[in-house]
């Protein structure tokens, strides 16, 4: 028997006991799954960042912590998890990505806007370039970037792709490094930020890197709030520089009610819904890592606690 413990938020409980239990069973895995157990029964955690567990000491047979949210950057600097650490990558929550993406991409590409909020009673034809014409730009080229990078060639825009590491993505430019990172910039018509919040990532856009990007270029971050320097972009957008910034993460959240994105004409904030864990999906995830874990396989997403993600 298999002791799992469920130390996600409790009102998670009643979204994931059935596919977590259908998702064992499916898998041949003969698990306990409770909410409750003695620390040192417990095999495997099935956590998120936000949940009561966060002294990990006692919890000593423990194999891996299997974490529901694909962003770890509350839980890698805690000291007291020693255990292997996997962040969530899930099929359900990548779809959910490519489609937010994809969404706001074509809305700044097309001008949606001017029809939407614009009825005016005139008549005013504007043909927008085609996808071939607008040149994307994603920072973080991994399991999210990448399949939203993938979508976005699928529509005909050129993407370039900037990461840590040298890569090779197919129909992809991929730069990575500091001048990489300078040549990204210059050729982002639109900006989309899926990097992971790292001491190495945050403040990437500040007034420098904003001020490398074509002018009335557009940004979408659905990566984390302190990817961007918040004063260095409302002065881009007061400017003109940047045409609008679409923002689901803060760094701040909820986003107070005072902080100045909310009232400002060029910034769209979405409440941090960007992609959501999907349980079906993240359950089969988890049941397989566990069945690598039994049968003395490595786990699947690693979290390299030394590079913060
Ligand atoms: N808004 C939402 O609802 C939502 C939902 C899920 C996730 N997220 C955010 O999306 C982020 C990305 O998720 P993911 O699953 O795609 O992560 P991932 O697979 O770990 O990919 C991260 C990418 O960022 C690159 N990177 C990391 N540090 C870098 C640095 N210092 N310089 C340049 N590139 C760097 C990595 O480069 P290498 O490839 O070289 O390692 C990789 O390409 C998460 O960390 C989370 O913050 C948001």
């Amino acid at each position: 028997m298999i002791n799992v413990l469920f130390a996600a938020r409790s009102e998670r409980w009643d979204t994931y006991e059935a596919p977590l239990r259908a998702a064992f069973a499916k898998a041949r895995l003969d698990v306990d799954l409770r909410t409750e157990f003695a620390p040192e029964e417990v095999d495997y955690i099935v956590y998120a960042p936000n949940s009561e567990v966060q002294d990990f000491t006692p919890y000593t047979r423990c194999k891996a912590v299997l974490n529901l949210w694909a962003g770890v950057e509350a839980i890698t600097g805690n000291e007291t998890l020693t255990q292997p650490l996997a962040r969530m990558v899930d099929p359900g929550l990548t779809n959910g990505m490519v489609e937010w993406v994809t969404g706001h991409t074509l809305r700044h590409h097309l001008g949606m806007d001017r029809h939407i909020t614009g009825q005016t009673g005139e008549w005013v034809v504007t043909t927008p370039p085609l996808a071939r014409e607008r040149r994307v730009t994603i920072l973080g080229i991994g399991a999210l970037g990448a399949s939203c990078a993938h979508a976005l060639t699928g529509l005909g825009f050129p993407v370039t792709g900037w990461s840590r590491s040298p890569k090779d993505v197919s129909g992809i430019t991929c730069l990575h490094g500091d001048d990489g990172l300078k040549q990204a910039l210059e050729t982002a018509d639109i900006l989309i930020l899926l990097l992971p919040d790292t001491p190495a990532t945050q403040n990437v856009i500040n007034a420098e890197a904003l001020s490398r990007m074509p002018k009335g270029a557009f940004i979408i971050n659905p990566g984390r709030g302190p990817l961007i320097d918040d004063d260095a972009l409302i002065a881009a957008l007061d400017s003109g520089q940047i045409a609008h910034a679409t923002l689901d993460v803060f760094r701040v959240e909820p986003l107070p009610a005072d902080h100045p994105f909310w009232a400002h004409p060029k910034v769209t904030v979405t409440p941090h819904i960007a992609a959501e864990t999907r349980p079906e999906t993240a359950s089969e995830v988890i049941a397989e890592n566990i069945q690598r874990g039994e049968a003395g396989q490595p786990f699947l997403n690693l979290v390299d606690r030394a590079r913060g993600y």
